[in-house]
C-alpha cells in the first residue's frame, strides 16, 4: 500500500528552503516519537561550546537528507534513466530519512564510553516494536528488513546504498551544508544544485558526469576544511574529552556500588550496556544535562568537578606536540602521579583520526569510496586520477598530537614537576 499525500507538506528549512513532502508514509513517519526524538540530540555534539551557532538538531539534518534524496531521485525519475530501478524510490527515501535515528545524546562520546554504535541502535530500532517500525510495516512485512539493509549498506540493490552512504551521498551533502551554516564558517558552501545536476545512475551505482568534476573539486576543498576548522577543533575535542570522562567515572562508580543521589532511568541499564530499544529511547540529550546538572553536587570530587567543567565550560588547556614519544608520554604520566595528580583523568593524548570524518580517501580495494566521474564515451575514472586538487587533498593528515589537561590543577603543582615537563604545560593554551 503506498499513497500519497492529498496535499504536499513542507517544512521551511534554512538549507534547501523547503522540505517536500509528498508520501503519506514519510509524514507518518516524520510524526512518531522515535523520530520526533532527534530534535532533542544536536547534530554536532558539544561543537556548540566553540561555535554557538551550531544549535541544530538530527531531526534538521535526517529532513535535509531526505530532501537532497528526493531531488536526486526526481531528477533521475524525470530523465528517465534506465539505471535507477524506479521501485526502489520509497525504500531510498525512507532509509535516508532514518539514517541517524538511532544517534544517542552526545553521540560520539558516549559511543567511545559505553562501545555502542549508532547504527545498530537505528537497525534495532526500524525493525523493532516501534512507531517506526509499525508505520514501515503498512508498505509489507519485510519493508523494515531493506530500509535496515541499506542503512547497513548491505541491500541488494547497491545503488540506493550509493546514494544514502557514499563520499558524495545526501548525508555528507546535507550536513556539510547544515554545519557551516550553523557554526557560521565561511567554507562548506557548495554548489549543490549544481552537483545534483550532475549526478547519474550508471551500472548499479551514482556516477557524476565529467563536466561536473570542478563542482566535486570544490565539494571536497570545502569537506577538507570543515574537517579542520569544525570538526577537529582542538576546544570541541577538549569538550568531548570531558564528556566521555564524565561517563566513564560514573559508570566506574556505578560498577563500584556507588550510590548516586540521582541516576534516572535508563542510566542504570547504560552503565550496564543492557538497554532494551525502549529504554534506549528515553536517552536525549535534556535528561544528560539533568544528570550533570545534579551530579556537581555527588560527593565524589572527580565526577562533581567533571560536570561542573563541562557545564560551565571551564575546559581543559592543551599543548601540541608533532611526534608521540612514549617514553616522554609515560614519563609525564608517572611525574603527574608523583605530584599528587590523577594520570588516568588528568592527560589525555589526542589525535584526529578516530574521526568519523574524512576527507576522502579513495581506497583502490573500497570501490565505495570512490568517486567516479563518466566521460561522453561513457569510461569511468576515479577523480583523483584527473583532478590535481583532489590528488593533493586526498587521505591527507598533518595533525598533531595533543595532550589535554586541566590547567587549574595543573598550576597547582607545577612547582613538583620535573624542569622539562612544567616548560611543555607551560605553553598551554
Ligand atoms: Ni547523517
Amino acid at each position: 500500500m503506498h499513497l500519497q499525500l492529498r496535499e504536499e507538506k513542507v517544512f521551511k528549512d534554512p538549507v534547501h528552503n523547503y522540505v517536500h513532502v509528498q508520501d503519506e508514509i514519510i509524514w507518518a513517519l516524520i510524526n512518531t516519537p522515535e523520530f520526533q526524538r532527534l530534535r532533542r540530540i544536536r547534530q554536532l555534539g558539544t561543537s556548540y561550546l566553540t561555535f554557538h551557532g551550531a544549535e541544530h538538531s538530527r531531526f534538521s539534518h535526517s529532513l535535509g537528507v531526505y530532501e537532497i534524496t528526493r531531488r536526486i531521485i526526481s531528477q533521475f525519475e524525470r530523465a528517465d534513466y534506465a539505471d535507477w530501478p524506479q521501485e526502489e524510490r520509497l525504500v531510498a527515501l525512507c532509509a535516508a530519512l532514518l539514517h541517524d535515528l538511532g544517534h544517542g545524546p552526545f553521540s560520539h562520546s558516549i559511543e567511545q564510553a559505553f562501545q555502542m554504535h549508532h547504527e545498530d541502535w537505528t537497525c534495532k530500532i526500524v525493525l523493532g516494536n516501534t512507531e517506526v517500525g509499525a508505520v514501515l510495516r503498512r508498505l509489507g512485512e519485510d519493508f523494515p528488513a531493506k530500509v535496515a539493509a541499506v542503512i547497513r549498506k548491505d541491500y541488494e540493490h547497491p545503488i540506493v546504498v550509493s546514494l544514502v552512504s557514499s563520499p558524495l551521498d545526501a548525508d555528507r551533502m546535507d550536513y556539510l551544508l547544515r554545519d557551516a551554516y550553523f557554526t557560521g564558517v565561511n567554507y562548506g558552501t557548495i554548489d549543490m544544485d549544481r552537483i545534483l545536476r550532475m549526478l547519474r545512475p550508471f551500472q548499479g551505482r551514482i556516477v557524476v558526469k565529467e563536466s561536473g568534476m570542478h563542482a566535486v573539486e570544490d565539494y571536497l576543498m570545502s569537506r577538507y576544511q570543515m574537517y579542520w576548522q569544525v570538526y577537529f577543533h582542538p576546544v570541541t575535542r577538549s569538550s568531548e574529552i570531558i564528556l566521555r570522562q564524565i561517563f566513564r567515572r560514573a559508570k566506574e562508580l556505578h560498577a563500584g556500588g556507588y550510590r548516586f543521589a540521582f541516576l534516572p532511568d535508563p542510566l542504570p541499564g547504560l552503565f550496564n550496556r543492557d538497554l532494551t530499544v525502549e529504554e534506549y529511547l528515553l536517552l536525549d540529550e535534556a535528561l544528560v544535562q539533568t544528570a550533570f546538572m545534579q551530579w556537581r553536587k555527588e560527593p565524589d570530587g572527580l565526577l562533581s568537578d567533571l560536570c561542573t567543567r563541562f557545564l560551565d565550560r571551564k575546559l581543559y588547556k592543551y599543548v601540541e606536540v608533532e611526534v608521540l614519544d612514549l617514553e616522554m608520554i609515560d614519563d609525564i604520566r608517572s611525574a603527574f602521579e608523583a605530584a599528587g595528580l590523577h594520570p588516568e583523568y588528568d592527560l589525555e593524548i589526542d589525535f584526529p583520526t578516530d574521526l568519523p570524518y574524512d576527507v576522502f580517501r579513495p581506497d583502490g580495494e573500497f570501490q565505495d569510496k570512490q568517486i567516479l566521474l563518466l566521460d561522453r564515451q561513457e569510461h569511468l575514472r576515479e577523480i583523483s586520477e584527473v583532478s590535481d586538487i583532489v590528488r593533493s587533498i586526498s587521505g591527507l593528515h598533518r595533525g598533531k598530537y595533543h595532550l589535554y589537561y586541566p590547567d587549574n590543577k595543573l598550576a597547582s603543582v607545577i612547582h613538583r614537576l620535573p624542569a622539562n615537563i612544567a616548560e611543555l604545560f607551560e605553553q598551554g593554551q
